[in-house]
């Protein structure tokens, strides 16, 4: 309790009774982490106030720096991060996956360097680096990050290239990139590697212990798992977590403790939810390759995917996202979406339930034909978040789903 907390107040005015902090009536601990909802954290007196100003003892001052809630958090998202590696890091919790990458980017990029990176990015990450980095003078090269040999030319032609940032499984192909061999390519050039590993979760993936220098989430996805609420996390050892602070708190990129709450809810059944989503995208990507009206299923657990071997061994399960191209184009892929019954239609993934997208008459519905097709989003393309519903309804729904286009081709 703080000292003036005992002092009595029963000479009190009644506005001043209205106005003034209660004092906590608690007991014992909670069971549940407690939502603080405070913006800023009560001193003893001045040396108390001086000894946490100059970090000689650990404290609270103003939540855009820290705050418990967050702080909680975090601290188990670093420690699910690192599972099973001896790497001490730490976890910064953003309002938002893209203020996270934001973060990472602003902290170590300055004018003349170069990021670089994958064509197949989440979209906003893409647009974010050449809408927003390009005017600082930052330039971004793209390449097939699979290909090793390739990319390793380029880092010897480009002296600039200062940060290597990549996506594995990659969206829609879910082609996987060899972290390890990138990791150990890249250290020998000096240079930095970020992996936005949302798709995977520490669950089925953890590129720290790959020798990846920083990981950035969109907590937004299957982390919290739920779809209530959007953010973002940064977790590396603590020489960068210390650097990233510095923006962190000067840019203002802290979540709220209530975000960060229902993201702590969700972490609780993150294995239970992705296990079973894991084990019913096996399912649909092995009914689906075998349906006559579908020409392609990107799913790496299947043996015939480019990307079936790594996978197998930098990941403990194939995740929850597929995608697959229906032979009917782009009338097809509308029909599909139209007809589906219990999966719902929604950009985002890594919710608990079924999600579908079908980028050419949505997210990708603005952008050239040509340069979508490049990046493997044809007009039949159909994305999958899948969920942890019973299998055999799911099937059911995507069967007649399926089944309706017969009317229309
Ligand atoms: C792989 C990936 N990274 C980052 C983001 C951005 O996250 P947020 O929407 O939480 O800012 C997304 C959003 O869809 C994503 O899919």
């Amino acid at each position: 309790m703080n000292k003036k907390e005992g002092q009595a107040k029963e000479n009190l005015s009644f506005e001043s009774i209205c106005s003034t902090e209660v004092q906590e009536l608690r007991y014992n601990k909670p069971h549940v982490l407690p939502i603080y909802a405070s913006a800023s954290f009560v001193f003893e007196d001045t040396e108390h106030s001086m000894s946490v100003f100059t970090q000689k003892e650990k404290g609270h001052l103003y939540s855009r720096y820290a705050n418990p809630t967050v702080d909680s958090v975090a601290q188990k998202l670093a420690l699910l991060e690192t599972y099973g590696s001896d790497i001490q890091a730490d976890c910064l919790l953003t309002n938002s996956g893209m203020s996270a990458i934001s973060l990472v980017l602003s902290s170590y990029l300055k004018a003349g360097d170069t990021v670089l990176t994958q064509g197949d990015l989440y979209g906003g990450t893409t647009e974010l680096l050449h809408k927003v980095y390009r005017n600082y003078g930052i330039k971004t090269i793209t390449t097939d990050l699979t290909d090793l040999t390739q990319t390793e030319q380029i880092i010897k032609d480009d002296p600039t290239i200062a940060l290597i940032y990549a996506e594995t499984p990659a969206n829609p192909s879910l082609r996987c990139i060899d972290l390890k061999r990138l990791s150990s390519l890249a250290k020998g050039h000096g240079i930095l590697t970020v992996v936005d590993n949302t798709f995977c979760t520490p669950y089925l993936q953890r590129p720290l212990s790959l020798g990846i220098d920083i990981v950035v989430h969109s907590t937004t996805k299957s982390l919290n798992g739920h779809g209530n609420s959007i953010g973002g996390a940064v977790i590396a050892d603590k020489k960068h977590t210390q650097t990233l602070w510095t923006a962190y708190k000067l840019i203002g990129l802290n979540p709220s403790p209530f975000d960060t709450w229902l993201l702590h809810n969700g972490l609780k059944t993150l294995t239970l939810r992705v296990k079973q989503a894991c084990i019913n995208a096996m399912k649909i990507a092995s009914h689906l390759d075998q349906d006559h009206r579908v020409s392609v299923v990107n799913y790496p657990g299947l043996p015939a995917h480019p990307s079936h071997q790594i996978a197998r061994e930098q990941m403990s399960l194939f995740g929850s996202m597929l995608s697959f191209e229906l032979k009917g184009g782009f009338e097809a892929g509308k029909q599909f979406m139209d007809s589906v019954k219990m999966i719902t239609l929604a950009p985002t993934l890594g919710d608990l339930d079924t999600l579908l997208l079908h980028p050419a008459s949505s997210s990708h519905l603005n952008v050239d034909k040509a340069v979508r097709e490049a990046n493997g989003i044809t007009d039949g393309l159909i994305r999958m978040s899948v969920g942890i519903e019973s299998d055999s309804d799911l099937i059911s729904d995507i069967s007649q789903a399926l089944d309706s286009i017969a009317s229309i081709t």
